[in-house]
This record gives structure tokens, sequence and C-alpha cells, in this order.
């Protein structure tokens, strides 16, 4: 009896594993360090939506030509980017922008470098009509109503959609709410960072530790990536890019106001030591150019942020900041997997 007992605890975590992503039953519980993860009334969580979610993401069949997925950009195997400095879209064409992370994107509303996008429901539908992304059409609606069909065309998913949202019918929206549920579930907490801050001493190095007040204090960093996410959440002009003739302008592009012009939004640095290239444009390859960056004061330009001024940082200060941006890599990310070929609908 005992016998029989251990075969099947050694067994059960593999069977696990074989069968499909394992998404809970109720919303998963974040790791150390992170807030909760708020679920919209319209769209709450389900272990088969996130598992759904997850399917679609993964899935090649969303694209016009059927060769690209969201994780060609977002690939779990470069920390949810590219690792490359601007994207290759459909027929290997690249876009103008480099692909955020889609980790801890669960704690913003707005999308996107610029923020045109007011949810992550919103966001997924983007990719799918977007020219230099996914889509062969023109038009947004065509584009979205040649992936519905063929995502209509598979069963497993005529199933599984029916399941999720009771319909035999479904729409865009029901794909980019079910991407979304999956995205909420890509989240990176428990960082040496989170452990330091939770009372273990010993989870940072001495130069993380150092890094820490030169990031909090020195360099005030956290005037603008602040709080357990390390983003405002707001958008600023550091310089990137006012540098090159034709300037991408923005958050000016969405909103008009003069004062938004070459402002993005403040990324997140949960992971930083995995996302590179970095900036919107890709143009930094490692977190010291990054630091150099800021140890300038930025990109001088009319619009340049009140808040970006030289730091005379020294070498050992600049090394102990990399250190400790370093200790922001965590986990909760890694355990998601693409499905197998078998999983795939
Ligand atoms: C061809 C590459 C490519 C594909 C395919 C792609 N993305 Fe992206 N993604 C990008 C780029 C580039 C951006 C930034 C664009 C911008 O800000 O203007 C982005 C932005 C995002 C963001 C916003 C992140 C943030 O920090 O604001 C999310 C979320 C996201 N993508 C999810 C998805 C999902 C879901 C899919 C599939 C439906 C997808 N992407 C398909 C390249 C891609
Ligand atoms: C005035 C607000 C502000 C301050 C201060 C600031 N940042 Fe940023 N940070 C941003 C914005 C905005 C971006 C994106 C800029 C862009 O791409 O145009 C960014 C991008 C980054 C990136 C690249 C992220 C990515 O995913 O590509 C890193 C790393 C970074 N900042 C680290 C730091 C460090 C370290 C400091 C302190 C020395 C700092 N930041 C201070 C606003 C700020």
């Amino acid at each position: 009896m005992i016998r029989i007992f251990v075969l099947f605890a050694a067994l059960a975590p593999l069977a696990g594993v074989a069968r499909a992503q394992n998404f809970p039953e109720k919303p998963p519980k974040p790791p150390l360090g992170l807030a909760k993860v708020h679920w919209p009334e319209d769209n709450p969580y389900s272990k088969d939506k996130a598992e759904l979610g997850w399917l679609l993401y993964f899935d090649n069949r969303l694209s016009g030509d059927q060769t690209v997925s969201c994780a060609s950009c977002h690939s779990p195997k470069k920390a949810f980017t590219d690792g490359q400095a601007v994207s290759i879209g459909i027929k290997g064409q690249k876009g103008a922008r480099s692909a955020p992370t889609v980790i801890n994107r669960a704690y913003s509303t707005l999308q996107f470098w610029d923020g045109r996008a007011e949810s992550l429901e919103e966001q997924a539908k983007g990719p799918i009509a977007n020219p230099l992304e996914m889509t062969l059409e023109k038009e947004a609606n065509q584009a979205h109503e040649a992936s519905m069909a063929a995502l209509r065309a598979v069963p497993g998913y005529v199933k599984r959609f029916k399941k999720v949202f009771e319909t035999d019918k479904f729409t865009i929206d029901d794909v980019a709410k079910a991407i979304a549920t999956f995205e909420r579930t890509v989240l990176s907490g428990n960082a040496p960072f989170d452990r330091y801050q939770a009372g273990d001493k010993k989870a940072m190095t001495a130069a993380q530790a150092r890094g820490m007040d030169v990031f909090y204090n020195k360099a005030a960093c956290d005037s603008c990536h602040i709080g357990f996410n390390f983003t405002d959440g707001s958008y600023a002009n550091i310089g990137i890019g006012m540098d090159k003739k034709d300037p991408d302008l923005g958050r000016f592009l969405i909103t008009g106001r003069d004062e938004e012009r070459g402002a993005f939004k403040t990324p997140t640095l949960r992971e930083i030591e995995h996302t590179g290239p970095y900036m919107h444009d890709g143009r930094f390859k490692t977190l010291e150019e990054v630091v150099e960056h800021y140890d300038r004061g930025g990109i001088k330009n009319e619009w340049l942020d009140q808040r970006m001024k030289p730091l005379k940082l020294s070498k050992t200060d600049k090394q102990d900041l990399v250190a400790f941006l370093k200790a922001l890599s965590g986990e909760g990310w890694q355990n998601i997997k693409p499905p197998t070929k078998q999983q795939l609908p």
C-alpha cells in the first residue's frame, strides 16, 4: 500500500506537466513582492480561459500566413520579449519599436510604449490587425475576421470557446479576453530584492545593496521607476530618439499635448537583466550603456524631463547600480512553457 502511494506521488507531477500548462482553479497567487492582480469585472479569471489564452498566445494560426504568434515577439525563452532592437513581423518586416516584455503587464491598464491601448484586452487586438506584425489584410476588421475564420475551422477551439464563453460564434473580443487572462498570469516576483525587503539581508550581495542606495538616493531613479513594479505608469522624455532626424514623438502622437513630445512610458525594471536591448528603439545592448545614458543626464532636447540631470556617478556607483538592477530578476514566468504540437487544438 505504502509502496503504491510513493509510486503515485512520484508520477503525479510528471503527469501534470505532460498534460498541459497547469493553471490553478483560483487566480494564481502572485510571487513575493507583488501586489494582488486586479481581474476586470467583465473578464474574470477562470482556469479554462487562462488555458485557452495560453494556447492562442502561442498559435501561429492567428496570423495571416500562419507564421507568427504573440510568442514570436514575446517569447518565454527571452523573458517574454524577442531579444531584438526592433521586432520582425510577418514576411520578415521590421517594426519601428522594440517589443516590451509581457511580464507583469497585469499591473498596468494602459499598454504600448505610448499607452494607446486602454487594457490588455484592447492591446491584444492590435498586433492581429497590424500589417507589420500579423496580418496580410489592410483593414482591421478584415484582419480580425481572417484570424477568426482560421480559428473557427479548428474543432478543438470551437469546443473550448463554447465552454469558456458559452457561444458557438466566438468573436475577436473573446480571443482578446482569453489572451489577456493568460497574460495576467505571466508574473515576476520573489527576486533577491523582494527577499531582502522581506528581511533576508543575505538575499542581495553587498554591491547590490550599495546599488540600491544609488538607485533610490544618489540617482533618484525612483522618481519614475517607483513602487513594487518599478514604474509610475506615466510617460517621460528622457531623450531617446530625440537625436534622430525624424524622431518618434511617442505619447504626443496619442494626446497631441506639446509637453509630451518624445515622451514614452516608464517601463518596469523587473527582469531587466533578461529583456535587452533597451529603450523603445532598442538602442542600448547593455545595462552599462543605459546607466551611462542616465549619468550624462539623458539626451538634451526642448522637452527633456526636468528630473533628468547629469548624475556624476563614480565608476563603483555605476557597477553597483547595474548589480542592483540584476537583483530584480525573479521568478514566476519561467513556469510557462509553450504548448507542444499535441497540446494545440
Ligand atoms: C511582430 C512582433 C510582435 C507580435 C507578433 C506581437 N507583438 Fe506585442 N508588441 C510588439 C511591439 C514592437 C510592441 C510595442 C509597440 C508600441 O509600443 O508601439 C508590443 C507591445 C505589446 C504589449 C504592451 C506592453 C507594454 O509594456 O505596454 C503587449 C501586452 C503585447 N505586445 C502583447 C502581444 C500579444 C498578446 C500579441 C499577440 C496577439 C502580440 N503582442 C504580438 C511586438 C509584437
Ligand atoms: C524622468 C523619468 C525617469 C527617470 C528619472 C529614470 N527613468 Fe529609466 N526610463 C524612463 C523612461 C520613460 C524609459 C523609456 C524611454 C524610452 O524608451 O524612450 C526608461 C527606460 C529605462 C530602462 C530600459 C527599460 C527597457 O525595458 O527598455 C532602464 C534599464 C532604466 N530606464 C533604468 C533607469 C535607471 C537605472 C534610472 C536611474 C539612474 C532611471 N531609469 C531613471 C523614465 C525614467
